[in-house]
């Protein structure tokens, strides 16, 4: 599938993007579950010869630790999307000395690389990419913190491995001023990065922030879901159904749009009314309990990455969230939570991470009592329905 002809084939962000690395920048792009940031990582890879770079994208979500990283680069380098056997027989060339007669006896190229000195072979291997002179590389590296916090979730001895890490990148990044490099991720870096000290290395990235699909865009989207046979129950919707279904998703995540275009039955209408009446149809089907899959990595997101208190939080104010559909001001959240104990910073500082990671909308940060409310109304009416509990 091509992606380059389509509207929502995130195009735009694509250019955006290499502009960046064209002047020189790093970049750091967080962003909520599901919004679409491996996806755009996938069209960066794509994209990279048009822009005459080559990409390398690392999934660090399943790393337990610097070494897998590595291996987990080493394994992508060299594939066909990321500089194909040419690029491959360059870094053998440059470890000749270290692989030696390893390579003879057959496996992945790097194997003789994944030894106790594995660190300065990842250092080489960053210097070889700098110094190539046939490509130029770029490295996009998804969910780099959920690869920290799993450090950070060992110990001490996790947090100095996370802070080592980063001051590892940062010194690969000062040597090797060639190579480019973006980082995704879906939960909070800085308070990692506050905890192990490493926040002066995060500095230098530039933010970028990826945002929902636009309305045409999603329209689009689903349509052409439709048309391409990717829904059991539909092979077209009309465009007052794609207008209805948008409005209904209401935070216009490819996920979404999709999930909920799958349980769309019926024949296609364009009456606005009948319209609506089907996608209302979808959404009743999509909250059945059957549909967990859909939801829940949000709640679980919750369990696996907020310490105890503040997951205790979370879950109270979501929970009164998913009771009103407008949502409410931070006053009206404060006395539905009823905690005699809670001040309005340790709300407000909550509320920031809970905004930041997708799971609510704050409206006039700079009021005296900002309102709050769902971000995904879907997702609201699901927490509504089965209420998860911070102890499940
Ligand atoms: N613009 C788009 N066009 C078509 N499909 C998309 C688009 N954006 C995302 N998708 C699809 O939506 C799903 C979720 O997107 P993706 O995995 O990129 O989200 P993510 O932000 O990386 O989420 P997570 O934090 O859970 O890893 C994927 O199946 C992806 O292929
Ligand atoms: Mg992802």
């Amino acid at each position: 599938m091509t992606y380059q002809a389509k509207v929502y084939g995130r195009n735009d962000e694509v250019a955006a993007l290499y502009k960046m690395f064209e002047a020189g920048r790093d970049v750091s792009m967080p962003g909520p579950r599901r919004l679409g940031k491996t996806f755009l990582l996938d069209r960066l890879v794509d994209a990279a010869p048009r822009y005459n770079w080559t990409a390398v994208k690392v999934e660090l979500a399943g790393c337990a630790d610097t070494r897998a990283v590595f291996r987990e680069l080493c394994a992508r380098i060299g594939t066909k999307r990321s500089g194909g056997a040419r690029a491959k027989d360059w870094f053998l060339q440059r470890f000749s000395q270290f692989l030696g007669h390893r390579t003879e006896l057959g496996g992945a190229w790097y194997q003789g690389l994944l030894t106790v000195d594995y660190e300065s072979h990842f250092e080489r291997l960053i210097t070889a990419m700098n110094e190539d002179p046939q490509r130029r590389w770029l490295l996009l590296i998804d969910e780099l913190p959920i690869f920290l916090k799993a450090l950070h979730d060992k110990g001490s001895a996790g947090v100095a491995a996370a802070r080592d890490f980063m001051n590892l990148t940062a010194r690969l990044r000062q040597q090797n001023p060639k190579v480019r490099w973006m980082i995704t991720g879906s939960i909070g870096i800085e308070p990692l990065a506050q905890a192990g000290a490493y926040v002066g290395v995060l500095a230098k990235f530039q933010a970028f922030e990826l945002q929902p699909l636009s309305v045409t865009q999603a329209k689009a989207f689903v349509q052409d879901q439709a048309a391409a046979g990717h829904l059991p129950g539909r092979s077209s919707i009309s465009n007052a159904e794609a207008e209805a279904l948008v409005a209904a998703v209401g935070w216009r995540a490819a996920f979404y749009l999709d999930a909920l275009a799958q349980k769309l039955g019926g024949a296609p209408s364009d009456d606005p009314l009948q319209a609506r009446s089907a996608v209302e149809e979808a959404v009743n089907r999509l909250l059945l309990p059957a549909e967990r899959a859909t939801f829940g990595p949000w709640e679980e997101h919750l369990r696996k990455h907020y310490q105890e208190a503040e997951r205790a939080l979370a879950f109270g104010v979501l929970g009164s969230l998913a009771e009103r559909d407008q949502g409410t001001d931070m006053d009206g959240l404060l006395a539905a939570l009823g905690r005699p104990g809670l001040t309005r910073d340790d709300l407000q500082s909550l509320l920031v991470r809970l905004h930041a990671e997708g799971f609510v909308t704050i409206d006039g940060w700079d009021d005296d009592s900002p309102q709050c409310a769902f971000r995904n109304p879907l997702l609201r009416r699901w927490w509504s329905r089965y209420r998860p509990q911070a102890i499940a």
